[in-house]
C-alpha cells in the first residue's frame, strides 16, 4: 500500500465553539482543504493541507471551456465512540476513476484517494457535527489547468478535496418528495458520460429541474435518453420501487446512470433484512400503472445525502400519481435505519464497509459539542 507523504501548511480557520445554524447542506466549509498537482513528467505531486483558500484558475483554463471537470461525494459519520467512520471511501475513490476515464484524465491510486481524505478529516474532525443524521461532507474535484482555447484533453490537473458540515438531510424528520417525470428533457446518454460524476450532467440538468420546481415538484425523474421509456435516476439520486412491501426492483447499470454507492449497499443489505432485489430495465408508463393499481407499495431515492428519500407522488404528462399512502413507507424506514446505523457505527458492520478515522483523545474534546 502506497503512503502518501503530505506537507501539512500552517494558518487554517479553526472549528468554531459552536457550528452555524441552522448549517443547511453545502453552506460552511471547514478551515483546510487538500491539494495535489499532476503534470505529465511528473505524475500526481506536491500533497498539501492548507488553508481553504480560492484556487486561483486562469480564465483560460481548459476546465473553464471545455468542461474537464469531475467530483465526487461521501461523508464522515460520528460514532458512538468519538471517533470518525468513512463509509467505503475506496467506492468513491474507485468511481472518481470511472469519472476520470470517459473524461480523459489520469486515474489516481485508490490506497492514495482514501490516505487523502483520510488525512483531511482526521485533521479536521472538530468541524463534524454531532446531531442525529448531520455529517462532515466530502468532496473530491479534479479539473484541466491547461491554458487554451482548443478542443483537447489537459495536461496538467489540480485536484482538491473540501469539507463541509452538513445538517441530516430531513431535519425534521422523514418527509415524502414529489417527483415529475421529465419526458422532454433528458440528463444523459449511453456512450457519453452518464457513468461520470462530471459537472456537465448536472448543468444539463438544471433547465428541466427548474422547470420541475416551477411546476410544483421537488425533484425529476430522468427517463432514458434514446426511447424516454425505461427509468433512469431521480434527480442526483438512484431511485428504486418496493413491489408488495417485499420485492425491490431498481434500474440497472445501463450506462447512462451513475454507480450510487448508496444503491450498491442497499442492493447487499436488503437481502439480509428480508426483502429481495432485482435490478432491471423499468418501464415508466408499467410502474405508474403498478404505483396506480397498488402494486407498488413504495418508491424512494437512494443516494449518500439523504440516504434514502421517500417518494410520495409522481407527477407524468399532466397526471399525479400518489405512491401507497404518499407518505414515508416502512420499507423505506427499515432500510435507512438498517444503513444508517452502520454508517454512524452505531451497529457491527458485518461487510466490512466503514473505515475508522482515529481521533486521538486530546483532540477528541476539542470536537463540536463534546
Ligand atoms: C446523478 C446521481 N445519481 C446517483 C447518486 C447517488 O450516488 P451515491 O449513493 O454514491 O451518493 C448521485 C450522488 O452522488 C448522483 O449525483
Amino acid at each position: 500500500m502506497s503512503k502518501l507523504e503530505i506537507r501539512i501548511e500552517p494558518g487554517h480557520q479553526p472549528a468554531p465553539a459552536q457550528l452555524p445554524d441552522p448549517l443547511g447542506f453545502g453552506k460552511h466549509f471547514t478551515g483546510r482543504m487538500f491539494t495535489r498537482h499532476y503534470t505529465q513528467d511528473k505524475g500526481w505531486h506536491a500533497e498539501t493541507i492548507g488553508p481553504y483558500r480560492p484556487i486561483g484558475l486562469d480564465p483560460a483554463a481548459i476546465a473553464v471551456h471545455c468542461g474537464q471537470m469531475i467530483f465526487d461525494g461521501t461523508k464522515a459519520y460520528h460514532r458512538p465512540d468519538g471517533h470518525l467512520n468513512l463509509f467505503r471511501p475506496e467506492k468513491n475513490a474507485e468511481r472518481f476513476n470511472r469519472s476520470a476515464s470517459p473524461m480523459a484524465m489520469p486515474p489516481m491510486d485508490i490506497d492514495e484517494q482514501v490516505q487523502s481524505m483520510a488525512e483531511l478529516v482526521r485533521l479536521e474532525h472538530a468541524w463534524t457535527p454531532k446531531q442525529e443524521g448531520a455529517a462532515l461532507y466530502i468532496r473530491p474535484v479534479m479539473i484541466g489547468l491547461d491554458t487554451t482555447l482548443e478542443v483537447r484533453a489537459s495536461r496538467s490537473y489540480l485536484f482538491y478535496i473540501i469539507l463541509s458540515p452538513v445538517a441530516p438531510y430531513f431535519a425534521g424528520g422523514f418527509k415524502p418528495i414529489s417527483v415529475l417525470v421529465s419526458d422532454d428533457f433528458v440528463r444523459t446518454v449511453r456512450g457519453g458520460t452518464g457513468e461520470a460524476k462530471t459537472p456537465g450532467n448536472y448543468a444539463g440538468s438544471l433547465r428541466g429541474t427548474e422547470n420541475a420546481l416551477s411546476a410544483g415538484y421537488q425533484q425529476v425523474l430522468w427517463l432514458d435518453a434514446v426511447e424516454r421509456r425505461f427509468v433512469d435516476e431521480v434527480g442526483a439520486m438512484n431511485i428504486a420501487f418496493v413491489y408488495g412491501d417485499k420485492h425491490i426492483r431498481t434500474p440497472s447499470l445501463s450506462g447512462a446512470i451513475l454507480h450510487g454507492i448508496t444503491r450498491d449497499s442497499l442492493l447487499r443489505l436488503a437481502p439480509d433484512l428480508g426483502y429481495t432485489v432485482e435490478e432491471t430495465r423499468i418501464d415508466v408508463k408499467e410502474a405508474l400503472r403498478d404505483v396506480e393499481s397498488g402494486t407498488i407499495t413504495e418508491a424512494f431515492g437512494i443516494g449518500t445525502g439523504a440516504v434514502i428519500a421517500p417518494v410520495g407522488r409522481l407527477g407524468y404528462q399532466g397526471k399525479d400519481y400518489k405512491v401507497g399512502t404518499g407518505e414515508p413507507g416502512p420499507v423505506a424506514r427499515h432500510l435507512f435505519k438498517g444503513l444508517a446505523d452502520i454508517q454512524y457505527g452505531r451497529i457491527a458492520d458485518p461487510y466490512g464497509w466503514t473505515r475508522k478515522v482515529e481521533i486521538q483523545a486530546a483532540t477528541k474534546a476539542q470536537a463540536i459539542g463534546a
